[in-house]
């Protein structure tokens, strides 16, 4: 069997985009993308922010006359991570270009504020999620001023609806489309709610508008964003429209456009959602369903609001009503005072579930949040260490195994375009998120094709395209 990829762990997600596209304007940015996919999507809004007013996009960071990174502050490698990279173009503004603006934007910008000016010196601009709309103001003021500016105020209702987003980093089949900003949870290990803010909801009018003109333009798959998905709710001529109603409205734009979602908090996760994957063909048969932990009281202290019974009933429930539904899900290890029983739970679950995919993580403590404040990051590095690799393993040999149980089987996969080793193969996703790799013949991408597993890996199916 040859062996395609690793398997998938969220950091993949942590590798920087660059803006590639290049638009005549006076001034270039050079736009660079870390955390999360709500992130990959604000950088699309700053992209259109700033064309609307002037500015280029330049996928060449020598040629920048503005740099600007959008962080990430969810654990302390991924804040590590732009340290390391505005220590690079730091060197490149000393070295090379004295009149280079930087900006930081995202999450780590609203974390930090103003200290983030005296921790990276040549920093110019510090820009928080809420605040993007301020962009050129921002660097009008900073290049005639030479001072450097902050706006990092939060928002109760923005949403950028009213803004199309420029896809610069896609490949033109599969868009971010965000319905929802902000995080009212406050589980007990996370900066989210910090760095985000208050939840709040975009006007469904236009997302439908948005997702409308995406299939117009070629697509064939949208994820729709936000930290809680299951939050959505807004309303329209006196009625409330909720998150269940909102995908399937989506999934009526056109029956060719997949609709998948991400992320959705167990603890709302209704009967209606999992009706609306049953009874719409194109609604994905996956949903991504963080447990964290699998353990009760591990969940008590990290406030998730469900016990592990719940969840597994969740699970039961997800299960009969849409068979064959390909779940997901994201596991901390190391969290404070975790036993090594408490770690076993979560071992325990995961043989369970039996997830096709997972994200896992070491606890890293946050600044203010309530774990940092109320209990002590306690388990030593090497233990966090040890447990995770064992939460990587089993997942790895479940992967390989759920996957080993396609072989044979049929799936229509939406083509997403060359495969990571050979031009002459093509890669996409079953309707489950499965990466496939298939031979290329007449297809192109944004087809949907039927294949026949033959081979896997724990990542990745291998197929043959089924004729007729
Ligand atoms: N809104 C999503 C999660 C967004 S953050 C949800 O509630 O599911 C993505 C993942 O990062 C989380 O699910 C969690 O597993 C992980 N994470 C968040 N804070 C963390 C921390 N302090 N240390 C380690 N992992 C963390
Ligand atoms: Fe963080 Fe919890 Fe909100 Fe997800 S639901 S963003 S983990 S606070
Ligand atoms: Fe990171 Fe902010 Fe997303 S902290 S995970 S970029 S919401």
């Amino acid at each position: 069997m040859s062996l395609i990829s690793d398997i998938p762990v969220l950091d993949d997600l942590d590798a920087p985009r660059a803006s590639t596209v290049r638009a005549t304007g006076e001034i270039q940015v050079y736009l660079e993308t870390y955390g999360c996919q709500m992130n990959v999507s604000d950088s699309e809004i700053v992209a259109s922010i700033l064309k609307e007013n002037g500015y280029g996009l330049t996928g060449r960071l020598e040629d920048a006359d503005v740099i600007l990174i959008n962080t990430c502050a969810i654990r302390e490698n991924a804040e590590q991570k732009v340290r390391r990279r505005l220590a690079e173009v730091r060197a490149h503004k000393r070295h090379n270009r004295p009149d280079l603006k930087i900006g930081v934007l995202g999450c780590m910008a609203e974390r930090l504020r103003e200290n983030l000016l005296e921790q990276e010196k040549l920093v110019d601009l510090v820009v928080g999620p809420d605040a993007y709309r301020d962009l050129p103001r921002l660097l009008g003021e900073t290049a005639d001023t030479g001072q450097a500016v902050v706006n990092v105020q939060l928002s109760r209702e923005e949403t950028y609806d009213d803004i199309t987003p420029i896809r610069y980093d896609s490949n033109g089949i599969s868009a971010f489309v965000s319905i929802m900003r902000g995080c009212d949870n406050m589980c007990s290990f996370c900066v989210v709610p910090f760095t985000r803010g208050r939840e709040r909801s975009r006007s469904i009018t236009s997302i439908l508008d948005e997702c409308t003109s995406l299939v117009d333009e070629g697509y064939r798959e949208v994820t729709v964003l936000g930290q809680n998905v299951n939050s959505y709710r807004f309303r329209q001529n006196g009625t409330a429209v909720d998150f269940p109603e909102l995908i399937h409205r989506i999934s009526l734009v056109s029956d060719d456009l997949r609709v998948r979602y991400s992320t959705s908090h167990p603890k709302d996760c209704s009967d209606d959602l999992l009706n609306v994957h049953r009874e719409r063909a194109n609604v994905c048969n996956y949903i991504h369903l963080p447990v964290q932990h699998g353990n009760t009281d591990m969940l008590k202290r990290m406030r998730r609001t469900y016990s592990r019974d719940e969840y597994l009933g969740l699970v039961e429930r997800a299960r009969k009503i849409v068979p064959g539904i390909a779940l997901s899900t994201d596991i901390i290890a190391g969290f404070c005072a975790e036993t090594e029983e408490e770690h076993q739970d979560t071992l325990s679950l995961m043989r369970e579930v039996r997830y096709d995919q997972a994200y896992m993580f070491m606890y890293s403590e946050r600044p203010d949040t309530y774990a940092a404040r109320k209990f002590k990051d306690d388990v030593p590095e090497v233990v966090k260490k040890r447990r995770l690799s064992e939460i990587i393993a089993l997942q790895s040999q479940i992967s390989l195994q759920n996957n080993k149980k396609e072989i044979g089987r049929e799936h229509t996969v939406l083509v997403e375009g060359p495969s990571r080793r050979s031009n002459d193969q093509l890669s996409g996703r079953t309707d489950t998120n499965k990466m496939v790799v298939f031979d290329r013949r007449a297809l192109k991408k944004g087809d949907y094709v039927r294949v026949r597993v033959h081979d896997c890996t724990s990542a990745t199916l291998r197929a043959e395209v089924v004729d007729g």
